[in-house]
């Protein structure tokens, strides 16, 4: 079954890559929306010492700012709750400073879609990215296609805007890029995953994550980070390559631009500018 739905997959003119001659600028200090940097919390780091080796490899990576965003409900439920994660964040910003690592961390979560999330977030037992209020990262189920858009609506009713994260990585949604469009007019932003623009999770994957970044507008990249190992922070890679193929302006708009308005609770960039040949709709 999920072979012949991987075989719908869309597919995307790659071959049309321009030489690497844009590289990102170096003065670029990226806002990571999307990383497990807490110690203790979920499958991210153990220990205190593992997440400030985590944030070592962001720093190196170029990010100066970053969400630490633990997993909430699903298997996590109860272990990652607001007040936990708020402890958290300020005992890492107390170890970077004392540290004098130039990192900043904020609260947030991965919420796993969930029916109670209307109620949950108005009950303080979920997380919005910043701890803003504005925007709510949501991960899908991997392998099962659920219709969110009584989610949507819910969230829309409190004012707001759902960040959806690495749908490249849900194979039933990667092979229905109809489904994903269709959510574009109720707010949803993407979240796409630096290492899945790289290949690091498979070549179907890697295609979605592509054909996304070139044709949905409202999109963010993210580094997902869990280690300096298989889940390590690639986000100087993927703008180089976002700046190679789609041109330095989709590049900064969706790794620098949309990333540190999501942060600060602005309206992210709507308009995509791309190089001509980038590839611009589902097929
Ligand atoms: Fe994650």
């Amino acid at each position: 079954m999920l072979k012949r739905l991987r075989d719908k997959t869309p597919t995307t003119r790659f071959e049309t890559v321009r030489p690497a001659s844009v590289q990102p600028p170096s003065s670029v200090s990226y806002t990571d929306i999307h990383c497990h940097c807490l110690a203790g919390l979920d499958d991210g780091p153990a220990t205190i010492e593992k997440s400030l080796e985590l944030c070592r490899g962001l720093l190196a990576d170029g990010v100066g700012t970053a969400i630490a965003t633990p997993h909430q409900l699903g298997r996590f439920e109860g272990l990652s709750t607001p007040p936990l994660i708020r402890g958290a964040v300020a005992d890492l910003n107390d170890h970077l400073r004392a540290r004098e690592m130039p990192l900043s961390i904020h609260p947030g979560a991965e919420v796993r879609i969930d029916e109670r999330i209307g109620a949950l977030l108005d009950a303080d037992r979920i997380m919005t990215l910043g701890d803003g209020g504005r925007y709510l990262l949501l991960e899908m189920p991997p392998e099962v296609l659920i219709d969110p858009r009584m989610l949507w609506e819910a969230l829309a009713a409190r004012s707001i805007r759902p960040v959806v994260s690495h749908p490249e990585r849900n194979d039933l949604l990667a092979s229905r890029p109809r489904v994903i469009d269709a959510w574009r007019q109720q707010g949803v932003i993407l979240q796409i995953t630096a290492a899945c623009l790289l290949g690091a999770f498979g070549p179907v994957t890697q295609r979605t994550a592509w054909y996304l970044a070139g044709s949905y507008a409202e999109l963010v990249v993210a580094t997902d980070a869990h280690d300096l190992d298989d889940r390590r922070p690639r986000l100087h890679e993927a703008y180089a390559a976002i700046a190679r193929r789609l041109g330095a302006a989709r590049a900064r708009q969706v790794c620098v631009d949309n990333p540190r308005r999501l942060l600060a609770g602005e309206d992210i960039l709507s308009e995509m500018e791309l190089d001509s040949g980038a590839p611009r709709r589902w097929r």
